[in-house]
């Protein structure tokens, strides 16, 4: 087996998918650069080769066409203050001006590619596009953990053209996590929020197979509390998924795992820096409100549960973590399993950065760069981005 240290880089260009989908405020500027320092290994290694690097990523969620928003201009610059090499950016991610760029960089240098998602090509790991990303290089580098449980033509495609390696963040990314999936001792937690429900419930589903205990907060609970009758305000929720999150309630009991919901909450009649929230029972939240933290009573009990468990995969923020007044549940839930001594692993940008906040890295067994990519990775999934790169990157 290869590693990316067996690689002779001198003189080559080297496509490096990474995963620079970070949080930005409404204005563009960047929230957490945590994704960006993950990837500084590899980047620095691989310029330190002689190399030329052209990076590729994706940032948020566009419909397959540019919108400034989601350039990776901003993006770009962060990174030139990181490294000590010149940054380039490219107007797009294939095509002869790009090609041209390639040709003109120094060994040394990074180029910074357009958001791979301004092509609806590669969220469909369109063959051509990823023939046309792959003709821009010798070498292509997978370290874009976040990313890899997305069959995409960045991220898996392009394997097909190129010999293709892992990077460092990914390569530790899957030892620590492999770590966890082989000796996971009971009782074992999932701790679930964010928004993404529509992505997650599958993953929850499968992951009520191996937990014992499900807790759930954040946006993701509402269509849980939907299904049980609760009247949720005006929370977001996605109704076309009340009834599979409604069986699964009822089927945890048969299923022997433990799932709670918040008993309690905070709610708010809008989301802004100004708002401020009202502490509510969970069946007493008024029409006009959403839900936007949980509340002190679920918190306790949240932490009791998490003070028992031992190893712990927390996966979303609780609450509406970017303004301070809602972030409360994201804390105290850090603070719970940062103090249960259990084997943690947490994963996503908003959990992650109240850790980081918090200064509790040390007390947290492993934190990921993966969200989705995490959860699907210690459900045992195999992740498309990781099986590319596994024949020549894994001892
Ligand atoms: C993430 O933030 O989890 C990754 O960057 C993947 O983003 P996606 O869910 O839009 O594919």
């Amino acid at each position: 087996m290869q590693s990316l240290e067996d690689a002779n880089l001198s003189g080559k260009t080297v496509l490096m998918r990474v995963d620079f989908n970070i949080p930005m405020d409404k204005d563009g500027n960047i929230i957490d650069d945590t994704k960006i320092r993950a990837a500084l290994p590899t980047i620095e290694y691989v310029i330190g080769q002689g190399a030329k690097l052209v990076v590729m990523s994706h940032l948020g969620r566009p419909k397959g066409k540019p919108e400034e928003k989601y350039s990776m201009k901003r993006v770009a610059g962060h990174l030139a203050g990181l490294v000590n090499t010149s940054v380039k950016m490219a107007d797009d991610s294939i095509g002869q001006q790009v090609q041209q760029a390639v040709k003109e960089l120094k060994p040394g240098e990074i180029l910074v590619l357009e958001n791979v998602r301004f092509h609806a090509e590669e969220e469909k790991n369109d063959k051509e596009y990823a023939r046309q990303l792959a003709s821009l290089a010798d070498i292509f580098i997978n370290d874009a953990f976040g990313s890899a449980h997305r069959a995409h033509a960045s991220t898996a495609g392009v394997a097909e053209f190129l010999p293709a390696y892992a990077g460092f963040l990914l390569q530790s990314e899957v030892s620590m996590l492999r770590k966890v999936l082989d000796y996971p001792e009971s009782p074992r937690m999932a701790i679930l929020g964010g928004a993404k429900v529509a992505d997650k419930l599958g993953l929850i589903e499968n992951l009520s197979e191996k937990m014992d205990v499900i807790l759930i907060g954040g946006g993701m609970a509402n269509t849980f509390l939907k299904a049980q009758g609760k009247n949720i305000g005006i929370s977001k929720y996605e109704p076309d998924l009340v009834e599979r999150a409604g069986k699964l309630l009822e089927q945890a009991p048969a299923r022997k795992v433990k799932i709670l919901l918040p008993v309690d909450a905070v709610v708010a009649t809008e989301i802004s820096p100004e708002a401020a929230g009202q502490i509510v029972a969970i069946d007493k939240v008024p029409n006009d409100c959403l839900i936007v933290d949980i509340g002190p009573e679920t918190i306790i009990l949240f932490a009791e549960e998490i003070a028992a468990a031992r190893t712990i995969v927390w996966n979303g923020p609780l609450g509406v973590y970017e303004y301070d007044q809602f972030a409360q549940g994201t804390r105290e839930v850090a603070r719970a399993v940062a103090d249960s001594g259990a084997v943690s692993v947490i994963g996503g940008g908003d959990s992650a950065a109240a850790v980081h906040n918090m200064g509790l890295e040390s007390k947290i067994t492993h934190i990921s760069t993966g969200g989705g990519a995490t959860l699907e990775f210690l459900e045992g999934q195999i992740l498309p981005g990781v099986a590319v790169v596994e024949k020549f990157s894994f001892a």
